[in-house]
């Protein structure tokens, strides 16, 4: 059954399920949106699953219309609601997942998330033999084999106008700021947020076992033509995060007036940029072509404005690597 997913039949018509899972973020709506639509436009049922995996397990299912997905293009969050499921990581929580799908008579899936998603999509779908799409949905922009993540963009805009504000503060005491921003174990939003608000510098897991980022800036002598300094930490135990930098200066170099802020989850709210949104529908329309072509098990990425397909195991297993073009930049443009 699960192989006739390409060609809708005439006796019952195919069904998709949709699910958004781990760390919201702005623009899911919009993929919900998309995959909902191109399902339906290309004759299949949908079924929309709440809560993530959560959801698959217990049941919390329900048909969706085109109307289900009106006017959310600009919400953030997710309506389906996300979780974090521990029990999706047993194979008893998968083979109850799996039975569930039968029950619903959900034919392939459609799941939005990052990492975490992708990695537990992987090993269902080689368990049961089932057909997965995946769409890149994280502010962390940590998959491989896409250039960017739905919900990257409109993280890297919040960062950028929170320094923007904190930059009037830090300006009129002459004070240095280190302001942490999310991305789990990847630099992508420091760096970019960093180059984009004018920051003098951001430290980041990907270098951090090279140099040691603190003192190298501290050597530099920060912005010499300027009292105060802004550095964007990405949150990560290979940093140590905004406290332990703002500690290490307290300790080590205490003429410097040194403030923390962490930016925490205002980066995972708000409305989608345009950038989220097209991406998001692109996205969630090219799943359903996938699916259409007999593709399973992979991620739809986005490779110089074209979407790409990239294998499941590819997305998940290797490390994303940061640009540095990128690092040099902002150095360059930090004295
Ligand atoms: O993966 C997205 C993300 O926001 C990370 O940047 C962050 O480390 C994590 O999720 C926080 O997760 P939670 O909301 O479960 O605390």
């Amino acid at each position: 059954m699960n192989d006739s997913i390409t060609s809708p039949n005439t006796e019952r018509k195919h069904c998709i399920g949709i699910l958004t899972s781990g760390g919201d973020a702005p623009g899911m709506n919009a993929a919900v949106r998309a995959v909902t639509r191109a399902a339906i436009y290309n004759g299949f049922d949908v079924k929309a699953i709440y809560r993530g995996y959560k959801g698959l397990l217990s049941g919390e299912i329900v048909p969706f219309k085109t109307q289900n997905v009106s006017n959310i293009i600009q919400q953030g969050g997710t309506i389906l609601k996300t979780a974090r499921c521990k029990e999706f990581e047993t194979a008893e929580g998968r083979k109850t997942a799996y039975e569930t799908l039968q029950r619903e008579g959900i034919d392939a899936l459609v799941v939005i998330g990052g990492d975490g998603t992708l990695t537990g999509a992987r090993i269902f779908a080689s368990e049961f033999n089932f057909p997965i799409v995946g769409l890149p949905g994280t502010i962390d922009n940590d998959l491989y084999g896409t250039d960017t993540t739905i919900g990257y963009d409109t993280a890297l805009n919040t960062i950028m106008q929170a320094v923007d504000k904190i930059r009037d503060t830090a300006t009129s005491h002459e004070r240095l700021f280190f302001i942490e921003v999310m991305g789990r174990d990847a630099g992508f939003l420091a760096l970019n947020g960093a180059i984009a608000s004018g920051a003098e510098a951001a430290i980041i897991p990907e270098i951090a076992t090279e140099v040691d980022q603190l003192e190298e800036l501290i050597k530099n002598g920060f912005r010499k033509s300027k009292n105060s300094s802004i550095v964007l930490v990405a949150e990560s135990p290979m940093t140590g995060g905004a406290m332990h930098m703002a500690e290490r200066v307290k300790n080590e170099y205490p003429q410097y007036d040194v403030r923390v802020s962490i930016l925490g989850h205002l980066q995972r709210g708000g409305s989608p940029t345009a950038h989220d949104r097209i991406l998001a529908s692109r996205m969630g329309a090219a799943a359903i072509d996938a699916l259409l072509e007999g593709q399973r098990n992979v991620m739809i990425g986005i490779r110089n404005e074209q979407i790409v397909y990239v294998p499941f195991s590819k997305a998940i297993k290797n490390d994303k690597p940061i640009d540095r073009e990128l690092l040099n930049t902002l150095r360059t443009l930090s004295i």
